[in-house]
This record gives C-alpha cells, structure tokens and sequence, in this order.
C-alpha cells in the first residue's frame, strides 16, 4: 500500500517543526513540492532548508509541479474554490498515482498546519472518496501562524473564558459578527483592515512571522491603521508577497481579561 504524509511545518521559522515532523520527514521516500506564485523562492528555501537540516542519512526524491491558481475572475467565491480543488485533484492523484511506488511513502509538506485555510487535507480526502488511487495517509500537526502571532507579541489568544473567532479579511469587511470580542484575521488583502479602522477595537498585527522579515505592530487600531498600511504596501514591494495575520479585540473584551 502506498502512503502519504500531509506535514505541517510550521509558519516560517525551521525551528517551528516538530519531532512528530521531523520524524516523519524521516519516513518520506517522495517529497510532492507544489510551487505557489508570488512566495515561490522562500517557501522553497523554507522546504530546502527543512528536508537539508532535518533528514539524516536518507536518500529521498523531490517531484516538484505548479501549483494550480484559483479563477478570482469566477463570481460565485465557493464555486470558484470548488473548482480549484478539483484541479489540485487531477494533479495530486497523478503524483500519487505515476510516481510513487507501492509500499513507499509520498508527503506534502504544508505551510504552518494542514487543518486551517489550507486545502491539501480536502484535496486528499476528495481524492479518496472518488477510489482514484489507492493509498492511507495521515496528517502530522505544525505550528500555525495564529499561535506564532501570539507568541510574538506574548498574548493569550483568548479572553478568560471567551471564545476566539478565526476568519479571513473577506469576511471581516462584512464587519465582526454580534457577540464577537477578540477575531483573529487571516488572508486579509488589506480590505477587512480598513472596513474596521472606525471601531474601538485593539490590534495585535504580524508579517512574515517567525522569518528574518518579521514585522510586528500593536496598538489601537484607529492609531495604528496607516503605519500598518504602509508598512504592507513597503514589503509588498520589496519582497512581491506579503503575508500577515492579525489579532481584533474590542476594548471591553480587554477589561475583562
Ligand atoms: C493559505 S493560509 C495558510 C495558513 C497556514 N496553514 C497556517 O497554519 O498558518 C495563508 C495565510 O496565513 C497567514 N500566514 C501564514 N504564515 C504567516 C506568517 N509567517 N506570518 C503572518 N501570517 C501568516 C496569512 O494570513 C496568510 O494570508
């Protein structure tokens, strides 16, 4: 039976792998590298860098393929994701199907963890239920970029007893839902950002976390929404990609903590 290692590797920083990651590397006899557009050259030295500081004395392969993009020209959002899905399904069950052989074991390695905003884990179980290619798998956790922004700046995530919303920018420029009091905001263009600027709300922001490029700013978000929005529109420029995460409270919320 052929097997397939979806592996978390943690948000940017190499020492964000785990020893259940680390052994697992040390299991993978094809590495299934999918090259994503703008952030191509560093996800590529991050994957180097791990494969190189972390497998000892194993020969391996390396199978890299583009990356299918998502039609943002698509109108329907879900639609649009759905699609998308169904191509990185194509690909995927060729890579397991043509090249990996019966009883080895094949891995993607997945930014921060598989299970938040991260598709591998569907693509995958997509492909199972269709019986394309026979094969188990299974997911080994990494360390998400939400838990590197709250490290970074030593917060809690939470309120004492409170729930935490996680959503992306999209979404948030629909504004935060009733009784939410702490968001934390990923894959945000910009737009959830200023939809909020007017509240009285704290920010807790974070770029390239856990990388040489880090970037942290906190405050209010009202006084910190232009130095944010500069800093994004500088490194969006000088690196071509940008990723940041971002944590909301609403003031009160913070009384209580
Ligand atoms: C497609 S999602 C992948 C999330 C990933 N699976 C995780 O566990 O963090 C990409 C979004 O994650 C956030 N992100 C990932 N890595 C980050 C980092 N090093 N610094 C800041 N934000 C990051 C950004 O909001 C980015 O738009």
């Amino acid at each position: 039976m052929k097997k397939v290692l979806i592996i978390g590797i943690g948000a940017g920083n190499p020492d964000y792998v785990t020893m259940q990651a680390v052994k697992a590397l040390n299991e993978v006899d094809v590495f299934f590298f999918l090259d994503k557009g703008e952030a191509k050259e560093d996800l590529v030295n991050l994957r180097t860098t791990i494969c190189e500081r972390f497998i000892k004395d194993r020969s391996y392969r390396t199978v890299e393929v583009e990356s299918p993009q998502r039609d943002a020209s698509t109108p329907d959002y879900k639609s649009g994701v759905h699609a998308w899905h169904r191509d990185k399904a194509d690909i995927f069950s060729k890579l397991i199907g043509d090249e990996l052989r019966d009883g080895e074991v094949g891995a993607f390695l997945v930014w921060g963890d598989p299970s938040l905003y991260d598709s591998t884990i569907r693509v995958i179980q997509q492909i199972v239920a269709e019986r394309r290619v026979a094969f188990d798998y299974d997911v080994i956790p990494g360390i998400t970029s939400v838990q590197a922004l709250a490290a970074q700046h030593r917060i809690a995530l939470n309120a004492i007893g409170e729930p935490v919303h996680i959503t992306t920018g999209r979404k948030l420029t629909e504004g935060l839902p009733p009784g939410v009091d702490t968001a934390v905001i990923m894959l945000d263009n910009g737009s959830g950002l200023r939809a909020l600027a007017g509240e009285d709300v704290d920010i807790y922001w974070g770029a390239y976390l856990g990388t040489a490029d880090e970037v942290l700013v906190a405050g209010k978000l009202g006084d910190r929404v232009e130095e944010i929005e500069q800093l994004r529109a500088r490194d969006r420029e000088r690196k071509g990609w940008i990723m940041d995460t971002y944590l909301l409270r609403r003031s009160p919320a913070n009384d209580r903590s």
